[in-house]
């Protein structure tokens, strides 16, 4: 199922695959992380509830969840907030499967390689950088905040530190 055709030259293969494997998933998160949902609308409901739309902020299902109780005003037990989950899940299936038909009907454009404030995170702290202490594709700012010693120190301390 996974169409690969004309896209990796015998060379490489595997590595090729990787990166574009990369890409999807990276621009799966970036969406999910900024979309506003859920949108869908089903046929026959579970329960006859239209979840207001939210901004997760994250990948992360508790701080989703909680991201969501916290706009919507439900509780986390509630029926409410497992309908908003199963529509949810319909929105990034159908997101995937967008995508996977895209890349498959070669228009896939990879336009969210990356957010700026991640790229700029991961320059210094990914392991092409100097630091080389984090691996992680998530939107930094969901979880950090720059300290003020961050902010102050952390240029001069990185020019100061040896190349790896
Ligand atoms: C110019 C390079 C540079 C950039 C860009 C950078 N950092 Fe850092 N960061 C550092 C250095 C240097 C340290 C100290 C690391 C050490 O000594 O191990 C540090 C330490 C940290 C620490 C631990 C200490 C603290 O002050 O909280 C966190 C968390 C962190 N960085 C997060 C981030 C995040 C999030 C971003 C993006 C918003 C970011 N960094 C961007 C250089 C950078
Ligand atoms: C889901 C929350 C979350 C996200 C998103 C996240 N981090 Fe962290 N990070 C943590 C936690 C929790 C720790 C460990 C506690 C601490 O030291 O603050 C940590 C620790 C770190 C540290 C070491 C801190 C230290 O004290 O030395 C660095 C550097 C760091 N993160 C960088 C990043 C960068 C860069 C990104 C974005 C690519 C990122 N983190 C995204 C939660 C997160």
């Amino acid at each position: 199922m996974w169409c690969t055709k004309r896209r990796c030259s015998n060379h490489r293969v595997t590595h090729c695959r990787q990166i574009i494997r990369d890409s999807l998933i990276t621009g799966i998160f970036r969406w999910y992380e900024e979309a506003k949902l859920p949108e869908f609308r089903p046929k026959v409901a579970i329960k006859d509830f239209t979840p207001p739309p939210a901004i997760s902020n994250s990948t992360l299902c508790h701080a989703s969840n909680t991201n969501w109780t916290k706009a919507a005003g439900y509780k986390i037990d509630s029926d409410e907030r497992k309908e908003r989950c199963r529509r949810l899940t319909s929105d990034v299936t159908s997101r995937l499967t967008i995508v996977l038909n895209n890349y498959c009907s070669n228009i896939y454009m990879t336009d969210v390689a990356d957010n700026k404030p991640i790229r700029e995170c991961m320059t210094c702290h990914s392991d092409k950088g100097k630091i080389s202490n984090t691996n992680a594709n998530m939107s930094c700012d969901a979880c950090h905040t720059e300290s003020v010693g961050h902010k102050i120190f952390s240029d001069i301390h990185y020019k100061l530190m040896k190349s790896k």
